[in-house]
């Protein structure tokens, strides 16, 4: 552990609660010089940490501040957890290390990201301290998956479970896998592969979310479209508590991608069943009816010709 980690160790373990430089020096065997060091250092980052002249240091107990010791209290299962306070994208960040380094169910999460990657080469808008932006490794040889959408639907329903459950509100699932509350986007889903060059086998699979939390401002090219869960500064709940219930839900769904009950449920929140909607063909705009999402979770539609077609992926709108 560096002087870094077991500083904000022993503050997140007396969380509320102010620690004098010294006793922290004392502690770690440093001197309080090199503490108020590492601390200005941490605040520089990112780490929300008050301090007050001769009471000591402190991480408020209100803080929503991404952290390891706070996400472990409410996980199921051990995953290696790695925050970063800023990347270019935790997707990136994944894909870049060496195939081996990160062990199944490892978590790269990130406070924010300067370059966050959306599904076809969009930007996911993703500023400091008031989203999720992680990243979930798997090792496909200990899971089974037949049809990798299968795979992204679970994601999208444990997510999507997750939020309500925590955040008392009603989410929608837009095919395959956006998230919506009250009309606006507050999540989207990245999945992506590590494949061996030579055997062309698929190495590892990266779940990349992307979940507002509480963004209150948006750039002007996403405020039509994005929205947050929470609409105010202060939240009833923090991101590590909405982290582990996503990826203990994860990873109780994964343990059986084939059960019904998941896509009955991703049934139930899809808001596109019934509607007029529109997708791309090559160049042509093809406008149709969503009639089902069938059992491998490809989406059944009727062109407005009458034909009748499954969808395996892409992008639809509801623009006619
Ligand atoms: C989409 O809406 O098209 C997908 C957005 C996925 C964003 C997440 S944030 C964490 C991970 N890292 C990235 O760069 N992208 C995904």
């Amino acid at each position: 552990m560096t002087t870094k980690e077991a500083i904000i160790s022993i503050l997140e373990e007396n969380k509320g609660l102010y620690i004098s430089g010294e006793d922290i020096g004392k502690n770690l065997n440093i001197s309080r010089s090199a503490v108020s060091k590492v601390i200005k250092d941490l605040k520089k980052n990112g780490y929300l940490i008050e301090s007050i002249n001769k009471k000591g240091h402190c991480i408020p107990c209100k803080s929503n501040t991404i952290s390891k010791i706070e996400i472990k209290k409410n996980l199921i299962n051990n995953h290696e957890i790695i925050i970063k306070d800023s990347v270019k994208s935790t997707n990136l960040e994944a894909k870049s290390h060496l195939l081996d380094e990160y062990k199944h169910g490892s978590i790269i999460i990130a406070n924010e990201q300067t370059n966050g990657r959306g599904r076809k080469g969009r930007v996911f808008y993703s500023p400091k301290d008031t989203g999720i932006y992680m990243s979930l490794i798997l090792k496909p040889d200990l899971l089974l998956i037949h049809n990798p959408l299968k795979l992204t639907i679970a994601t999208a329903v444990a997510v999507c479970n997750s939020i309500d459950t925590l955040c008392d509100v009603d989410t929608k699932i837009k095919w395959v896998n956006d998230i919506f509350l009250n009309n606006k986007k507050i999540c989207g889903i990245l999945t992506e592969a590590n494949t061996d060059f030579e055997t062309g086998s698929i190495e590892d699979i990266i779940i990349g979310i992307g979940l507002n939390f509480n963004t209150l401002n948006f750039p002007e090219e996403f405020s039509d479209i994005a929205g947050s869960i929470f609409s105010e500064k202060t939240t009833p709940i923090n991101r590590n508590q909405l982290i582990a219930e996503i990826i203990n839900n994860i990873m109780k769904l994964l343990k059986d991608l084939e059960n019904p009950n998941i896509l009955k449920f991703y049934k139930e929140k899809s808001f596109l069943l019934g509607k007029n909607i529109s997708f791309y063909e090559k160049d042509k705009k093809i406008e149709c009816t969503v009639l089902d999402i069938n059992s491998e979770g490809n989406l059944v539609i009727k062109t407005k010709n009458g034909l009748k077609k499954i969808l395996h992926s892409g992008e639809v709108n509801f623009n006619w």
